[in-house]
């Protein structure tokens, strides 16, 4: 089975980049920021208190979540449009930040891995989850490039000036975890995007994906 991971801070692209990469090479898009909002959706569903660890980490042991293309389920039902909300934003973060609920989410994505092809985007893919990752990939953007791209894409009323200091707390907390924080693995392909058009980023992504594919076949 084929690993590509991709790491990188908020709003540099990973996301859009993995479902390129899946819908280009018939790969799974494991999607491990989805599985953070996910969580943090049961527990808002639920009225329980983003404070309470401990409550907030037996929600994520009896969350269901799953895949299904570009979709995800929580306990059987669809929460494509809960996902990305300010609160859910912010929430996903305090989320991801205790390490027992990171525990239960690897250990999910790794089952996942199991039995296909994949491309699995977050901050800790390649460092953490998936060490032995065929292809690891960090992409960044410098933050006032990130703001931009978000701000264009947003569908929230939210000011330029908002989404900075937002971005710019989600980086803080990324980098500052006590497990899984935001890092350059040290075999990984960086890419940054900060000049680059999203189609350039998938040329240089093609080249590579092909190249680990062409060694695993190389009568093909
Ligand atoms: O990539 P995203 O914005 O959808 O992620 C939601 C939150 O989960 C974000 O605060 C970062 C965190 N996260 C993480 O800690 N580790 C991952 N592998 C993926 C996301």
């Amino acid at each position: 089975m084929m690993v590509v991971a991709i790491d990188g801070p908020a709003g540099v692209g990973k996301s859009s980049l993995a479902r390129w990469i899946a819908k280009s090479f018939g790969f799974l898009n494991l999607n491990s920021g989805a599985f953070y909002r996910a969580i943090a959706v049961k527990i808002h569903k639920t009225g329980l208190d983003i404070g309470n660890t401990p409550e907030v980490i037996s929600t994520a042991e009896s969350a269901i979540i799953e895949l299904s293309g570009d979709s995800i389920n929580l306990d059987g039902e669809n929460i494509d449009r809960l996902l990305r909300t300010g609160l859910i934003d912010s929430w996903s973060s305090i989320v991801s930040s205790i390490v027992p609920v990171r525990r239960i989410v690897n250990q999910q994505l790794r089952d996942i891995s199991k039995s296909t092809n994949l491309v699995a985007e977050g901050r800790d893919m390649a460092t953490v989850v998936f060490p032995n990752a065929d292809l690891k990939i960090y992409l960044e953007a410098a933050l006032h490039v990130r703001v931009r791209r978000r701000f264009n894409q947003s569908t929230s009323n939210q000011s330029i000036e908002e989404l900075e200091l937002s971005l710019q707390e989600r980086d803080r907390r990324d980098k500052n975890k006590i497990e899984g924080s935001l890092k350059i693995a040290e075999d990984a392909v960086v890419i940054d995007s900060s000049d680059l058009t999203f189609e350039k980023v998938c040329e240089r992504v093609r080249g590579l994906v092909d190249a680990h594919l062409l060694c695993q076949n190389p009568q093909e």
